[in-house]
């Protein structure tokens, strides 16, 4: 389990607890976060899961792989250094206090 803070980009928080096993892309779903829209529902085939984690955690979260990196592409505005794809982070408790920030719009 992880507590995890998403950030609207209207600076609107919402902290949540999330499963293990899950993804940070279900933990906003299944809370009805608004921000992150996952339109493939996770396959890593859309890019609207994007998100930008906070700086403090980029080094903390697994890293990406190439697909995700090549998605990322697709991304509306991504940043290099702290884009990801929520759909390809899996939630562990080492991922308690989390906090990722969504973009202004998903593609
Ligand atoms: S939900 Fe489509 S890439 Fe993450």
């Amino acid at each position: 389990m992880a507590k995890i803070t998403y950030v609207e980009h209207n600076g609107t928080e919402h902290i949540v607890d999330v499963a293990n096993g899950l993804t940070v892309m279900e933990g906003a779903r299944d809370n009805n976060i608004p921000g992150i829209e996952a339109d493939c529902g996770g396959a890593c085939a859309c890019s609207t899961c994007h998100v930008y984690v906070d700086p403090d955690w980029v080094e903390k979260v697994p890293a990406k792989d190439d697909m995700e990196e090549d998605m990322l592409d697709f991304a509306f505005e991504p940043d290099p250094a702290t884009s990801r794809l929520t759909c390809q982070i899996k939630v562990t408790d080492a991922l308690d206090g989390l906090r990722v920030k969504m973009p202004e719009k998903q593609i």
